[in-house]
Formats: structure tokens, C-alpha cells, sequence
């Protein structure tokens, strides 16, 4: 049998490491599952507390946005989903995302500091230009409320080896910690996880307290592509900046436009 090493998930010691108050406190670590997506909004429709957090070592089934795939191997990033419980109307679902980004940046901050992370928007956190972490939340609604909410996030943590697709436009912490020093080891992803949930924890209880406008300012601060040339699926502009919904504002050419939900690419 393996030893088990510092760079394994061990459920005791993110919870020994973990400062939240709800996130993480009920926490299930699976060794592969399909999508942990899928387990989260399987264990809230069967009563999970907010909070509740699935992690797994790997995901067969591993889902990103717009039904593309996250690629989710074994043993190296971070693949979780957290059970969120607040009533909140559809509308209200982007800033949320925007919040969870907020976290994830000043979680990998803290994890290897230097780095200057940007939230791409609307669900990506970027390191030099590049993808290191993915945020899908997925909400199930009565009455035209969301009632409870999975909050999906894949982190790149310790690869170091990116699928052909990937190179070019993905990164991991520890990629990124090797730029500044060619000796960085790997991370100890207990840790990253348990510092993960105290940020995103920390964001969202903000954004449950006081609603969009602090967490658009603070992702105004950190937006990647500012002033450069974006598409979202059908405009093509300059990306200006948020607006305070958390849509994202182009200058196009007939005029200044909005979008509250697509896919923002570069064009270059
Ligand atoms: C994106 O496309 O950027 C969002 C990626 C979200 C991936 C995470 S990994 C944990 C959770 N389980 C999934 O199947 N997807 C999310």
C-alpha cells in the first residue's frame, strides 16, 4: 500500500486547518466520483446543512461551463462542491459567482504569495493569462427562487503536466510558484482546501450581507481583459468594466452594451 503524503486529501487535517464557521464543517472527501456537482445537489435535495462540502481526488465526469469538461485527474488539483442555502432570485446568481471568484484569488494569494491573480469574468480566476481555477454554480429554483445552490470549484493546484488543449491557456499554483522559484515544491492541498473555504466563505457572507456592490468594486480592482478587445458570444468590444448587477460592460461599435451571462473571450 502507498504511504500517504503531505500533497493527500485527508479530511482530519482540513478540518483542523479549517477557520469557518458553516463552510467545510460537514465535509465528505471521496476518492473519484463522476461530478462532485452532481453529489452536492444529490446531498441537498436530501437535506445536506449549508456548508456541506464534497471533495474528490478525481471526477470521471468532471463538468465545466456550458457542458464542457473539466479535466479532473487524479491526486494533483482540487475539485469540490459546497451546498449553499440562500434565497436568492436568478438575477442574483452572477454576483454570487463573482464572490466565489473573489475567493479563490485571495485564497491562491495567500497560498503563494506574489502572484496577482485576476477574476476573469464571469467564473474563471486567471494567473498571467492564464486559467487556474473554474467556478460552475449551478441553482434549483421553486417559484421562480433559487432555494439552495451548488457552488462548484476546480483549482489547479499541484500539476505540472497540461493536457495538450490545456498548455498555453491553463496554469496551477504550483506552476505559477515555480516562475518565482524553481524549487517550489508541491502544495499541501489539505491546507489549500481549507484556506479556500475560509476566503470563499468570507466573500460570500459579504455578498449575502450586503449584496452586489462590494463585491463588484473589488472585482473592478482584479478584472482581467480591462481595455482589451472581448467577445461574448455575440459582442465584439472593449471590455470597460462591471456593471453594478455584475454584468459585464463593452464599448462596442454601436455603443456601450451589457451581457449578465456568456463566455468572454480574448480576441487577439
Ligand atoms: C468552468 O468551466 O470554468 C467551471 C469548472 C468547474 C469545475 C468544478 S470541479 C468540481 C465541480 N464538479 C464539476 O463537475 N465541476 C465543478
Amino acid at each position: 500500500m502507498r504511504e500517504a503524503s503531505l500533497t493527500d486529501l485527508s479530511r482530519d487535517r482540513v478540518l483542523a486547518a479549517l477557520r469557518t464557521r458553516a463552510l467545510g464543517r460537514s465535509l465528505e472527501v471521496r476518492d473519484e466520483t463522476a461530478s462532485t456537482n452532481d453529489d452536492a445537489r444529490a446531498a441537498a435535495a436530501a437535506g445536506a446543512p449549508r456548508g456541506h462540502v464534497i471533495v474528490a481526488d478525481s471526477q470521471t465526469r468532471g463538468r465545466g461551463a456550458r457542458g464542457r469538461t473539466w479535466s479532473s485527474p487524479r491526486g494533483v488539483d482540487l475539485y469540490l462542491s459546497i451546498v449553499e442555502r440562500v434565497a436568492l432570485e436568478p438575477a442574483r446568481v452572477a454576483p454570487l459567482t463573482l464572490a466565489v471568484g473573489l475567493g479563490v484569488a485571495d485564497a491562491a494569494c495567500a497560498l503563494v504569495p506574489g502572484i496577482e491573480p485576476r477574476v476573469k469574468w464571469p467564473n474563471d480566476v486567471w494567473v498571467e493569462g492564464r486559467k487556474t481555477a473554474g467556478i460552475l454554480v449551478e441553482a434549483s429554483s421553486t417559484g421562480g427562487r433559487v432555494e439552495s445552490l451548488v457552488i462548484g470549484i476546480g483549482l489547479g493546484v499541484n500539476r505540472v503536466e497540461l493536457e495538450p488543449e490545456l498548455a498555453g491557456s491553463a496554469t496551477s499554483l504550483r506552476l505559477e510558484a515555480r516562475r518565482r522559484d524553481a524549487a517550489a515544491g508541491a502544495l499541501d492541498r489539505s491546507i489549500a482546501l481549507a484556506m479556500l473555504l475560509d476566503h470563499v466563505e468570507r466573500w460570500v457572507d459579504r455578498f449575502v450581507a450586503e449584496g452586489a456592490p462590494p463585491i463588484v468594486r473589488a472585482v473592478e480592482e482584479r478584472l482581467a481583459l480591462r481595455g482589451e478587445r472581448v467577445r461574448v458570444d455575440d459582442l465584439d468590444g472593449v471590455l470597460v468594466g462591471l456593471a453594478p448587477s455584475g454584468a459585464v460592460r463593452l464599448r462596442t461599435a454601436s455603443g456601450e452594451r451589457e451581457a449578465i451571462a456568456g463566455t468572454l473571450r480574448p480576441v487577439r
